[in-house]
C-alpha cells in the first residue's frame, strides 16, 4: 500500500515508541518523513532504518516547548523536501508522569511543563505547519491525545487536562481550516505496549489492564501506526475534527 506516495510528513516527538512506529509506516507507504525530537540520536537511528528500507527521511533535533525551535523544524522540513502535507504531533515528557498528582498537591511547575509540551507545543506545531499546508493546497494533521482526554482520574491531573485541551485544539484546527483543505483529528490510545510502558509497568498492572479491556489484548504500536496512517491518508478525507479511540473498547465503560 503506497497511500502516501509524493507526500511530505513531519513526525514531531516521534523518535521512540508509537510515534517511531508510525513514522516508519508512513515511510513504507511512500512519504518522505522528517522525524523531529529532543532525542536526536534515536531520531537518527530511526531515519537510518527508514533509509535502509528504501525510504527517504531526515532527523532533526528540536524542542516542542520552544517556538523558535518548532519554527526551525518546519522551515527545515520545507527547505529539504519542498513542502509539507502531513503532520503527526506526538511528543510527551514521560518524566512528568511520576510527579503529576491531584489539583491540591501537584507542583505548578509540573502542570506548566506538561502543558508546555503536551498542549502549547502542539499549538506551536500547528501554528507553523498550517501555513505551509495551505501553500501545498491542503494537508492533514493527527495529534496523539489519549483516552485520558475524554475521561478523568484521581491522579495525573495535569496530563488529563492537557489531553482534553489537545482535543479542543484539534477541533479548532479542523473547523478553522477545514474549508481550505486542512483536516485535523486526534487519536486516543488506551494502554499501548510501547518499550517505555513495558519498562515502567509490572506484569501485574498489565494483567489488571487486560482484564479491564473488552478486547482480549492490550494495544500495540502497530495498532497506532495503522490508525494514524489511515487518518492522514486521502481515504480518511471525510473524517475531520474527531478524537478516535484506539483502545480495545476501554473508554466506553470508563
Ligand atoms: N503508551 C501509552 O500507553 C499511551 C497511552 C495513551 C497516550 N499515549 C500518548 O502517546 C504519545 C507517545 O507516547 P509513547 O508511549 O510512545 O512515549 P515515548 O516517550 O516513547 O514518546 C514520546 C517522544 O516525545 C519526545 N519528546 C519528549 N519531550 C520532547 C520535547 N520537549 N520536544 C520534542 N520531543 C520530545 C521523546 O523524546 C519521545 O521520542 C504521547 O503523546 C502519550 O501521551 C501513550
Amino acid at each position: 500500500m503506497r497511500r502516501h506516495e509524493g507526500k511530505v510528513a513531519l513526525c514531531a516527538g516521534s523518535a521512540t515508541g508509537m510515534g517511531a512506529e508510525t513514522a516508519l509506516r508512513l515511510g513504507r507507504e511512500g512519504a518522505r518523513v522528517v522525524v523531529g525530537d529532543v532525542n536526536l540520536d534515536a531520531a537518527q537511528k530511526l531515519v537510518d532504518r527508514m533509509v535502509s528500507e528504501g525510504g527517504e527521511g531526515l532527523a532533526i533535533t528540536f524542542d516542542i516547548a520552544d517556538p523558535d525551535s518548532v519554527k526551525a523544524l518546519v522551515d527545515r522540513t520545507v527547505e529539504r523536501f519542498g513542502k509539507l502535507d502531513l503532520m503527526h504531533v506526538n511528543a510527551t515528557d514521560r518524566k512528568l508522569n511520576l510527579q503529576d498528582y491531584d489539583a491540591v498537591t501537584t507542583d505548578l511547575e509540573v502542570f506548566d511543563r506538561m502543558h508546555a509540551v503536551s498542549l502549547r507545543g502542539h499549538l506551536l506545531c500547528t501554528r507553523f505547519a498550517v501555513p505551509e499546508m495551505l501553500k501545498a493546497g491542503g494537508g492533514a494533521i493527527v495529534y496523539t491525545s489519549s483516552d485520558a482526554g475524554k475521561t478523568s482520574a484521581p491522579q495525573r491531573m495535569s496530563y488529563y487536562i492537557a489531553k482534553a485541551g489537545l482535543n479542543g485544539l484539534m477541533r479548532h484546527t479542523a473547523i478553522r481550516w477545514g474549508k481550505e483543505g486542512v483536516r485535523a483529528n486526534c487519536i486516543c490510545p488506551g494502554v499501548i505496549l510501547t518499550d517505555a510502558v513495558l519498562v515502567n509497568t509490572t506484569e501485574e498492572f498489565r494483567e489488571q489492564q487486560r482484564r479491564r479491556v473488552p478486547s482480549p489484548r492490550l494495544g500495540t504500536m502497530q495498532d497506532i501506526a495503522a490508525l494514524v496512517a489511515f487518518l492522514l491518508s486521502d481515504e480518511a478525507g471525510w473524517i475531520n475534527g474527531q478524537a478516535v479511540s484506539v483502545d480495545g473498547g476501554s473508554v466506553m465503560h470508563g
